[in-house]
């Protein structure tokens, strides 16, 4: 075998000398190697091998990965990063600034001994290189010294509240496209239950509208989840929601797993390897797969090949590390399919699971316990607050898992029914770590700020509030150690707001990812949807009066009646038919004729008390003006400074006509939509209109909530909301009702307040994913015009309805969303009036791009009902969205009231309705100039019902609500009665 050795010709006498030695040991070595990593298992000098020995020549390497399957990515906390003075996704050419923001109150994340969490007052926090490099009150002056004067900005912020960046552990962002286009719906997949292959930056558009409007809400990562609608709809990446130089895909992911971009296939150590992130759902959201029993199936299977693999990986190392290679391939067991659900195995993944009942958290408490691997966020978890041993059940060892939620949007689905708001506070109190979120298009990521908010008023503590959409998500993803936080080494993920991020109406003015300034956008940024052209003011000048957080109301009694009941209180008031007293009123509100008028406002500390007799107000005034206020028979309540003020309107959900949306025996049923089938000749009316007082049905759950939080009254029509899901579209919505959300009954004194309302109607452009054929605009638009001008016999309710609101007798209320279809409509309305000689009453309901015709509007007395203050564009219908703050100075609200429209607010979905006065508080601070409280107050009652043709509220015999601690727009108070002289009782709430 030793054939010629290389003779050192160089040096020869130096050769001469070492050449025996040299080719001695040449030779040894090259024996050495031979029999070591050669298969030759004939030769052998030794009798002791004499047995076989197969060692593959890739052998090291073999066993560099057998070494690294037992490697898991590092755990926060984390020393490695402290250190980094360069962050490895820093982009130095896109701008190369350092900023140094002083005298901030600076919310770190960090712990306090004490467990609080720091909050540094008068603060400075400095940003190099895509790091936080220095936080605190007395940053040290080499750390400035090091910075280029010339590269640094300095931004004074005056007290001003600086957080983390906001991290939304769920989220469709980029994959679920805005607005939603056929092309671009790479949301999910259909092709299995199981699809743990698949990965979401895969279908990633990072073009995508969406992100610029999280970006301006302080959203600074996202989890980016695939498909709910499987039992494992693919692999979830976190992602910064920044543009990249790049722009790919793959540069946005914070911590790109290892081998993600098809190069870099070294084995890590733990310090670079990075968290994995899987998402499984359980329950009824996977039914086009099967039931629970399917679906748990589908998920112990895949476990169970994956285990396989890992168990035929593990035997194959125990082997290799033994040193005996007895397989004649030299290939390490991987298998692609499997990989993903072998590293969930080994504890590599951190995974999100999105179970919602009781029943639901148990089969995946059981299946990791099945399979022994850790799960870290429990996501919609709707029943956890009700079993929170169960959650914790887990028996890999792991720290319980996080749960994440939203705040309000309960009672949608059967296994969301138990929901409820009180849940965050209450497995805070069970020491889970909170997570609120948005679920993203469902709640758009421009709110995930204002789930927290409500979280916080409903009792979550104000750290947790904060730490619920920074540290608590960043933690659960295994990325605590560089997002979620801001402190020395952290990436530079930073939102500067106007004031205290947890009053409502709050908003970003700056924000910052990987140091790199997002918001303001500047003519430079050059990307922006929305050039706003002025350049960003470096000293900030924040409203001193909202600098704290809000007050909180008590809701210990609610929540613990909520676990009384297993989740299902009565939600029922005691009924006080005595004298009340109210004591320590602040204000007091009632309707006039035309608006919302004062009638009492304590002067300074003097504050005044409400007497009611069997539920009519006998006095309002300073507690020497009131005679029987000091009756000891009275029953007595101190409002705290509260007030009293009318009851709240809601518009535009199915609110009264459903009990749950996604369960078809508890709702109306289905319409025969006129443009698409044949109504029935029995039916004999080819419009098929439809009455929503005939489908009223009390007490549900929605309304019983909503009378709760002051919402006494409800317009609603059978239109279904226009979900992005479902191909439910249809022209004609038949005429709506108004009733109490009090009553118990129909036939109730009161209960329905006007039988028929308005007419409704949709004009929209075809669904983005629409299968069957659509109706065109056109073709509604031309229907619309001959049902108005008279064509249809008016021996039908079609015919009759129609001629109704051509006449003005009745509001015609069209959901639309679109500026020129608003444009035809007041064209047509135009045509009409001058056809039939009437005054049209048109109202525009969602009306995203209003604001482009507010003039016309204006002009034409066309009424709009907004039904979101944060818009995004879902559909193409509404690009043309107007952002407001901070990427617009002005909103849709404040242009439209400016120019004279005839303004309401609505909401979509019935289980909003208890946010109707967190949307007017929003409402007042976003149009500060232009509306006094009263006015903006009048956007859910007299506006609202002007616009709607609500007639039947009587300003004498309508009801009052009273509020504890604050007035309806105050986060700080709560609806603790309804005074109600209709029924002669106050409601105890
Ligand atoms: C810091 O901000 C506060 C407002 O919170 C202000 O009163 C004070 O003057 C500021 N200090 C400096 C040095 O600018
Ligand atoms: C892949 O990512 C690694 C870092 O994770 C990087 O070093 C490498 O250059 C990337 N390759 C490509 C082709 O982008």
């Amino acid at each position: 075998m030793s054939e010629k050795l290389p003779v050192l010709r160089t040096t020869p006498s130096l050769s001469r000398r070492i050449f025996p030695v040299l080719s001695l040991l040449v030779f040894c070595l090259a024996l050495w190697t031979y029999g070591r990593l050669l298969p030759v298992g004939s030769w052998s000098t030794d009798e002791q091998q004499q047995r076989l020995v197969h060692i593959p020549r890739n052998a090291q390497e073999l066993l560099r990965k057998c070494s690294a399957l037992r490697t898991r990515p590092r755990t926060y906390p984390s020393s490695s990063l402290g250190k980094r003075t360069v962050s490895d996704r820093y982009e130095p050419g896109s701008q190369n600034m350092s900023y140094l923001i002083t005298n901030a109150t600076i919310f770190t994340g960090m712990k306090n001994q004490d467990g609080s969490v720091q909050v540094i007052a008068g603060g400075d926090l400095l940003m190099t290189n895509g790091l936080v490099r220095g936080v605190g009150t007395d940053l040290p002056r080499d750390l400035l010294a090091a910075v280029e004067p010339s590269k640094l900005t300095v931004i004074k912020a005056n007290g001003s509240w600086v957080t983390p960046g906001l991290v939304d552990v769920n989220s469709q962002l980029g994959i679920f496209s805005s607005p939603a286009l056929r092309g671009a719906n790479d949301f999910d997949s259909e092709k299995g239950p199981v699809l743990p292959w698949l990965r979401s930056i895969d279908g990633l558009h990072t073009r995508d509208n969406g992100f610029e409007l999280a970006m301006a809400a302080g959203v600074t990562s996202a989890q980016v989840l695939v498909g709910a609608s499987n039992s494992i709809g693919g692999q979830a990446f976190v992602i910064k929601l920044r543009r990249t130089a790049e722009g790919s895909a793959f540069s946005m992911v914070v911590d790109p797993p290892h081998g993600l971009n098809g190069t870099d296939k070294e084995i890590v150590d733990e310090d670079h390897l990075k968290w994995r992130h899987l998402m499984q759902s359980c329950g009824e959201k996977t039914r086009r797969y099967g039931n629970r029993m399917d679906i748990m199936w589908s998920l112990r299977s895949a476990y169970h090949e994956a285990r396989m693999v890992m168990k035929t990986q593990d035997d194959f190392c125990a082997k290799a590390e033994a040193g005996v290679w007895d397989i004649d391939e030299s290939t390490f067991p991987d298998n692609y399919q499997w990989e993903m659900l072998v590293d969930v195995l080994r504890g590599k993944v951190k995974v999100t699971s999105d179970c919602s009942e009781a029943l639901d958290i148990d089969n995946m408490v059981r299946l990791s316990n099945e399979f022994d691997f850790p799960l870290a966020i429990f996501l919609h978890a709707s029943e956890a607050y009700l079993v929170p041993a169960l959650v914790n059940a887990s028996e890999s060892g792991n720290e319980a898992p996080a749960i994440a939620l939203l705040s309000t949007n309960h009672r949608h689905s059967r296994e969301s029914y138990r929901g409820s708001e009180f849940a965050p506070a209450i497995l805070a109190g069970r020491n889970f770590s909170i997570i609120m979120t948005t679920d993203y298009p469902v709640v758009n990521s421009r709110q995930l700020i204002d789930e927290a908010r409500k979280a916080y008023h409903f009792g979550l503590t104000e750290d947790l509030a904060i730490s619920s959409v920074t540290s608590a998500p960043a933690n659960a993803l295994g990325l605590g150690h560089r997002i979620g936080k801001l402190q020395e080494g952290y990436d530079a993920d930073v939102v500067m707001w106007d004031t205290h991020a947890l009053q409502l109406g709050s908003t970003p003015v700056q924000v910052w990812i990987d140091g790199i300034r997002q918001i303001p956008l500047t003519k430079t940024s050059g990307r922006s949807t929305y050039s706003i052209g002025t350049a960003p003011k470096e000293i900030v000048e924040p409203d001193q009066s909202r600098m704290s957080a809000p007050g909180q109301p008590s809701y210990e009694k609610e929540a613990q009646e909520t676990l009384d009941w297993d989740g299902l209180a009565p939600l029922r008031g005691t009924r006080e038919e005595r004298r009340v007293v109210f004591r320590n009123v602040k204000e007091v509100w009632i309707r006039g004729k035309e608006k919302i008028e004062e009638s009492f406002t304590a002067e300074g500390d003097d504050l005044g008390v409400v007497v009611v007799e069997q539920g009519k107000i006998t006095c309002v005034g300073p507690l020497d003006d009131c005679v029987g206020s000091d009756d000891e028979h009275a029953v007595e309540y101190d409002l705290h400074g509260g007030s009293v003020s009318p009851g709240l309107l809601t518009f535009g959900s199915p609110l009264g006509l459903e009990e749950i949306s996604s369960e078809p025996s508890t709702t109306d049923g289905q319409l025969f939509h006129a443009l698409v089938v044949d109504v029935p000749p029995i039916f004999h009316d080819v419009g098929g209109m439809v009455r929503a007082v005939d489908a009223l049905m009390f007490e549900t759950r929605h309304a019983k909530m909503a009378y709760r939080f002051g919402v006494t009254t409800a317009t609603s029509s059978l239109a279904k909301p226009h979900r992005l899901y479902e191909s439910d579209d249809s022209m004609i919505w038949g005429t709506s009702t108004t009733f109490s959300t009090a009553a118990m009954h129909a036939l109730e004194p009161g209960a329905i307040v006007q039988t028929e309302t308005a007419l409704h109607i949709r004009i929209t452009r075809p669904r983005f994913d629409v299968h069957s054929p659509a109706t065109s605009v056109s073709s509604q638009l031309a229907t619309l015009r001959r049902l108005l001008y008279g064509w249809e016999s008016r021996d039908t309710d079609t015919g009759l309805m129609f001629r109704k609101a051509a006449e003005g007798v009745i509001p015609l209320v069209v959901e639309v969303h679109n500026a020129d279809i608003m444009a035809s409509l007041i064209i047509l309305k135009a045509e009409v009036n001058a056809k039939i000689g009437g005054q049209m009453r048109m109202v525009f309901v969602g009306a995203t791009e209003a604001w482009l015709l507010a003039k016309e509007l204006s002009e034409a007395r066309v009424g709009v009902i907004l039904t979101s203050l944060k818009p995004i564009a879902a559909t193409w219908d509404q690009r043309r969205i107007l952002p407001g703050p901070p990427l617009t100075n002005q909103t849709t609200l404040g242009i439209l009231l400016e120019s004279g429209v005839a303004v309401g607010i609505g909401i979509e979905h019935p289980q909003l309705a208890i946010e109707t006065r967190f949307q007017l508080s929003q409402a007042f601070h976003d149009s500060v100039p232009f509306l006094t409280p009263r006015e903006a107050y009048g956007l859910a009652t007299t506006n609202l019902e002007r616009l709607l043709g609500v007639k039947g509220i009587d300003p004498e015999s309508a009801d009052l609500v009273a509020f504890d601690g604050g007035s309806a727009f105050n986060l700080t108070s709560k609806a603790v009665a309804v005074i109600s002289p209709q029924r002669g009782v106050v409601d105890v709430l």
